[in-house]
């Protein structure tokens, strides 16, 4: 399964494809300075190989987790033929209300260059268009000044605040919503073979 954008690629998270990441998360491109990720999650593992070991089994576990109030798409993004992040796409209680929302990492020598925008983008155009999503929202820490911007530039709008702890330590979090009118549909990205997803997920 794939989506694809005139500038990349989110391609459905198969092993090779992880194994191809493996570097960044064992080198550390997934690290963001303040800390972008709320708790618990495996890329604050300081051990590199044991990082790399509890990404691995958070993603086969969440792959193994198909449950009408949550499911979980993991997908690779590739950039001229390279593996250089993640966008997830996640159904939150889909079949009642039709939500989603989103979880991505970008290496950090890649960003800065509109890759986060673009993947977004992307993942928005499946649960839109490929999955008929009502509505898309996501959460970010208040000082995430990337994730914010992204959210606000694709036309979410604001939707509370939270706690979350990082490495425990408390801090705020915005909350964004994109409403299935608000979203702003584009022509040049494709959705290739998703009757895959609309039969196994259960969406109805
Ligand atoms: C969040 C992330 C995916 C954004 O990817 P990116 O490719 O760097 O973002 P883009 O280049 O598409 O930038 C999008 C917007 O954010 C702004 N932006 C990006 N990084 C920024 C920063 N550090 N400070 C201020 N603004 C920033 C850009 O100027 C751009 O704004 P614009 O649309 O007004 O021009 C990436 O920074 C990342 O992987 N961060 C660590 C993990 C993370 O935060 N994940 C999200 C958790 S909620």
């Amino acid at each position: 399964m794939r989506v694809s954008t005139p500038a990349l690629e989110l391609r459905g998270a198969t092993d090779n494809l992880l194994d191809e990441l493996a570097d960044a998360v064992r080198s550390g491109k997934t690290h963001a300075e303040p800390l972008p990720y709320d708790d618990p999650i495996s890329l604050y593992e300081p051990d590199p190989d044991l990082r790399v070991a509890k990404w691995l089994r958070a993603i086969w576990r969440g792959r193994g987790k198909v449950e009408p109030e949550a499911w979980r798409l993991y997908f690779v993004v590739v950039v001229d033929g390279r593996a250089v992040g993640m966008q997830d796409l996640i159904g939150v209680d889909f079949p009642s209300f039709g939500t989603v929302t989103s979880f991505s990492w970008l290496a950090s020598d890649q960003r800065g260059r509109g890759i986060g925008h673009e993947m977004r983008a992307a993942i928005l155009h499946l649960a839109f268009d490929g999955l008929g999503a009502k509505e898309a929202g996501s959460d970010a820490f208040v000082d995430n000044h990337g994730s914010n911007a992204i959210s606000r530039a694709l036309g979410y709008e604001p939707n509370g605040s939270d706690w979350a702890t990082r490495l425990g330590e408390p801090a705020l979090l915005n909350r964004w919503r994109l409403t299935r009118d608000n979203w702003q549909r584009r022509d040049d990205i494709q959705l290739h073979n998703i009757e895959a997803c609309r039969k196994y997920l259960p969406l109805s």
